[in-house]
């Protein structure tokens, strides 16, 4: 058995990360690879209660309070369903992580980073990803896909400056770990994203 591959996916709301992910599941799975797909908030059943919470509460909730129930939701995730699978030898892919609440709560609604660092090392210990896959799109073109009111959920009802924030801090953070976080052109046709991504994920995980 390996040691199985950790991979996140991220970007702004309306980026195209979850697409990409069903995509790399499938070109996975036709190699005969074992994989688990999750998402934060979520992948337990408390932190799909959360979720709901977290996406579709109707009262006001400090970012604070947002950003200590993803780590609540994210440290049950851990245990329960990320490390079993990683020490299956699966490959894990997980839709959103740490770097979500870095970018959302911390640039977007203004947390502070060194908290939430704090919280990080305390949550995941020596856990990081093997590789994230951060999507990058203009916020003005995100926003054209994300654009049904009815379907949006409490993030993406924020403000183009919100998400200005969001993505300059997410951009922040692959800056600074540029090892583990790859930086995708969401603006282009999706065979050039996913060429690009067959190449990434062979030379990490394959
Ligand atoms: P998302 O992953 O975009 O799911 P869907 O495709 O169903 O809309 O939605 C999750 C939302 O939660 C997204 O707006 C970002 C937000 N979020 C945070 O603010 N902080 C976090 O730590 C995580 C994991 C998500």
């Amino acid at each position: 058995m390996g040691k199985g591959c950790f991979i996140t996916f991220e970007g702004i709301d309306g980026a195209g990360k979850s697409t990409q992910l069903a995509w790399v599941k499938e070109l996975l799975v036709n190699r005969g690879i074992a994989v688990t797909v999750t998402r934060e908030p979520g992948g337990t059943s408390l932190g799909e209660r959360l979720r709901e919470i977290l996406l579709h509460s109707e009262d006001a909730v400090l970012p604070e309070t947002e950003a200590l129930l993803m780590f609540a939701a994210r440290r049950e995730h851990i245990d329960k369903v990320i490390t079993p699978a990683l020490a299956r030898g699966e490959v894990v892919l997980c839709d959103r992580f740490t770097d979500a609440t870095i970018a959302y709560q911390g640039g977007g609604s203004g947390v502070s980073i060194a908290k939430l660092e704090s919280l990080e090392r305390w949550v995941q210990g020596d856990l990081q990803p093997d590789l994230t896959l951060y999507f990058d799109l203009p916020v003005e073109v995100a926003k054209e896909r994300i654009n049904d009111p009815r379907r949006q959920d409490r993030f993406e009802r924020e403000t183009d400056g919100f998400f200005e924030r969001v993505r300059f801090a997410y951009l922040a953070r692959a800056r600074a770990q540029p090892q583990r976080i790859r930086v995708i052109d969401a603006n282009v046709r999706p065979a050039v994203i996913n060429k690009k991504l067959e190449d990434i994920i062979s030379s990490i995980c394959l």
